[in-house]
């Protein structure tokens, strides 16, 4: 640990470096790091303390997440992506016997949203089953769950779209009726609620990204959540190479019975240390990234109310253009931390014009992610029926496709920034209206 006259002088020359004049840029960001000396130092402290694996920072961060959330469980890990992977891999693990995921089962998920939502369910060995989403919340057409249905299905897995919360009763109803795992991917959903309760704590599991453009950020870094302890043990041991050792990074002998150990075909006392329960990866956090992410937290809520104020501001201001752009909807009984504000374009409005446009006028814009999953080109190895199966047509996946981007609301996106969207929409819709 360092000594606080220490500290005192490192922040000092944290805030200096901050004030340093920086190049401007009015540019209307999409997303990006919101930080200040607190993330600096703790990086700084983390580093001298030389521990820099997973180890106090991040026990910190998890602690943290542990207590916004209300969880039981949570396991830091490398990324959004990495969460996603481990906890589609824990509900596979043999551990759950019967319970579990096994290669050729169905897994029904949307084709309209980010490629590492689906990709642990194909690297797993098993089928995702595409069903189409609502045009007004870019979220799953709750009708299409039944028609997806087979003998194969063994869970859904969806992300909340842009932090807009899917229909978690609905959702939550079905994978009971029908015994499914549910499989929340919440990476761009920190902070939102449905039924005034954080999405993230309905499904059996479930994952967070802090990637720059997240509510927080850790530089790069995920976390899976849960509250149930079984689902927990694996998961940690997966994440941490499989191991059957439960003992924290620099601790021995947590269990007592380190020398003691007999499993598998291991002989006698095999070192419980090197001992392999699970079909591992190694997915951890380091304490570096963690220690952004301890800062990060303390600005967690100010975050949340600045997204939620910025949404509100660009619908008021956005409203008047309707007859060229449909905005988007918050879903029923949820109070949305949006990730980023979609708008889709009515058919007569150029997409590729426009955002070409609002580049030329400096103002940052997104596409949903992959639009059509099934659209990308790593997507044409795959055959329909022996690798995915499409349950539904997805005309409004595609819409999605052809139709949509999003624009910043994080508080990087200041109120003269929205006017300046504002403005700038003007221009081009009265320009239309005068041809
Ligand atoms: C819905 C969703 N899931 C997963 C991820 C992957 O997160 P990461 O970039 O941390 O791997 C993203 C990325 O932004 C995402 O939007």
């Amino acid at each position: 640990m360092i000594d606080d006259k220490t500290k005192a002088k490192i922040k000092k020359l944290a805030e200096d470096f901050l004030k340093e004049e920086k190049p401007s840029n009015d540019r209307v960001p999409v997303s990006g790091k919101v930080f200040d000396r607190d993330e600096l130092t703790n990086l700084i402290e983390a580093s001298l303390e030389g521990w820099w694996t997973e180890g106090p920072w991040t026990a910190r961060f998890e602690q943290g997440l542990k207590d916004f959330l209300g969880v039981k469980y949570v396991h830091a890990c490398n990324s959004g992506s990495s969460a996603n992977l481990l906890a589609f891999a824990t509900l596979c693990s043999e551990s759950l016997g019967s319970r579990r995921i096994k290669p050729g089962d169905e897994v029904i998920t949307l084709a309209c949203g980010f490629p590492t939502t689906v990709n642990p369910i194909i690297q797993n060995g098993c089928l995702p089953v595409f069903i189409d989403i609502e045009a007004s919340t870019y979220n799953v057409e709750i009708n299409h769950l039944e028609k997806a249905l087979s003998p194969k299905t063994k869970a859904v897995m969806m992300a909340h779209t842009l932090g807009n919360p899917f229909n978690l009763k609905a959702v939550t109803n079905f994978c009971r009726k029908h015994k499914l795992w549910l499989i929340e991917d919440n990476c761009d959903a920190l902070g939102s609620k449905y039924e005034g309760k954080f999405t993230g704590t309905f499904g059996d599991i479930a994952t967070l990204s802090f990637y720059p453009a997240h509510h927080i950020t850790t530089a790069e870094g995920g976390a899976v959540i849960t509250n149930n302890s079984e689902l927990s043990k694996i998961a940690v041991s997966i994440r941490d190479w499989g191991r059957h050792c439960w003992c924290p990074t620099g601790k021995d002998n947590t269990c007592k019975n380190r020398f003691n150990w007999k499993l598998g075909q291991l002989p006698e006392g095999y070192d419980h240390k090197y001992i392999y329960g699970e079909l591992g990866y190694n997915l951890k956090m380091s304490d570096l990234h963690a220690a952004i992410g301890v800062a990060q937290l303390k600005k967690l809520d100010r975050f949340i109310k600045i997204r939620k104020e910025n949404f509100g501001l660009l619908t008021d201001r956005l409203k008047k253009f309707e007859k060229y752009l449909i905005l988007p909807q918050a879903t029923i009984n949820s109070e949305p931390c949006w990730f980023g504000y979609p708008i889709t374009l009515k058919p007569e409005v150029d997409r590729q014009a426009f955002l070409k446009y609002l580049d030329e006028k400096g103002v940052g814009t997104r596409l949903l992610f992959a639009g059509n999953l099934l659209r990308q080109p790593y997507f044409e190895r795959f055959s329909e029926g022996k690798d995915y199966r499409v349950a539904t047509e997805l005309k409004n996946t595609d819409m999605v496709m052809n139709r949509t981007f999003w624009l910043g609301l994080s508080p990087l996106t200041t109120k003269e920034m929205i006017e300046k969207i504002n403005q700038v929409f003007q221009v081009y819709f009265e320009k239309r209206r005068d041809d």
